[in-house]
């Protein structure tokens, strides 16, 4: 039986529990995320923010509770997912393109509405890649890149980002980060994304989420409100710096327990 969800929330998480080998790792953990807003995770190694994610998306059972998308389990909503490893997350043996087009091929689109939809992702983003090249062929960020438009093909409701940049080097970060910021000001699309930089984290956020060690709790959601488009003026801004640091004595004092 569904409990209902909070009335104005787009995520709702309600007596979460999951547990790996007997531990526990959530124990009646609740969430209730507004729509529209890019949200950050932040919090420390192996509390358990992979597996938040991966377990709203629908990507892993948990043991009790429920989760819902707009008031939908979450199984009908259309979800988008950029993976921590965009090496190990494209098809090696499908050229750029094929990669993009797989999520719509599966669902039966025909090839000329997948044409379609991908020309309109890469006028609308201005990406400027050879999509008949293979992975194997772009740098790191490219490939990232096309993580990004695959999981965003199916037009998704929601989109789930796990640790988006710490597979590139700085420079790619912040390109990728600045088309993440144009992708989230164009679409609105309300994304969820684990970040383990804490400037990382607050720089592109609506709000942070700070997780506890486990058994994991939500410390603290710091909302962060400085207009966007954000630019590298943004890290020298005093709201930036007071927020930045107000997450870091949160951190601390969870670390120090
Ligand atoms: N499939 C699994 N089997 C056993 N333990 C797991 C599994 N997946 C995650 N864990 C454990 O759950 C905890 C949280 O993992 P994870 O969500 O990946 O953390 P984070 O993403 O915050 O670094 C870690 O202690 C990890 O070892
Ligand atoms: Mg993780």
């Amino acid at each position: 039986m569904m409990v209902a969800p909070p009335a104005d929330s787009f995520i709702a998480v309600q007596g979460l529990y999951k547990s790996f080998l007997g531990q526990p790792l959530y124990e009646d953990f609740n969430l209730s995320l507004p729509t529209n807003q890019l949200i950050s995770i932040f919090g420390p190694n192996g509390c358990g923010k992979s597996t938040l994610i991966n377990m709203i998306s629908g990507l892993l059972p948990y043991d009790q509770g429920q989760i819902t998308i707009h008031g939908k389990p979450i199984r009908q909503a259309r979800i988008g997912y950029v993976f921590q490893n965009y090496r190990d997350a494209l098809f090696p043996w499908l050229t750029a393109y094929d990669n993009i087009a797989y999520p719509l091929r599966v669902r039966g689109v025909s090839a000329a509405e997948c044409h379609h939809r991908i020309r309109t992702l890469v006028e609308t983003f201005n990406i400027r890649l050879d999509l008949e090249r293979y992975p194997y062929s772009f740098s790191g960020g490219q490939q990232q890149l096309v993580s990004i438009l695959r999981a965003l093909v199916g037009d998704p409701e929601v989109l789930f980002l796990d640790e988006p940049f710490s597979a590139l080097d700085f420079e790619t970060t912040l390109f990728v980060r600045d088309k993440l910021q144009e992708i989230f000001i164009t679409t609105g699309i309300p994304m969820l994304m684990v970040v383990h930089n804490l400037e990382e984290a607050v720089y592109l956020a609506d709000q942070v989420l700070l997780l506890s060690k486990r058994p994991t709790r939500l410390v603290e959601r710091v909302p962060f409100d400085l207009p966007r488009p954000r630019t590298p003026d943004t890290l020298s801004s005093p709201e930036f710096i007071q927020v930045s640091h107000h997450c870091l004595e949160i951190f601390r004092q969870e670390m120090g327990k």
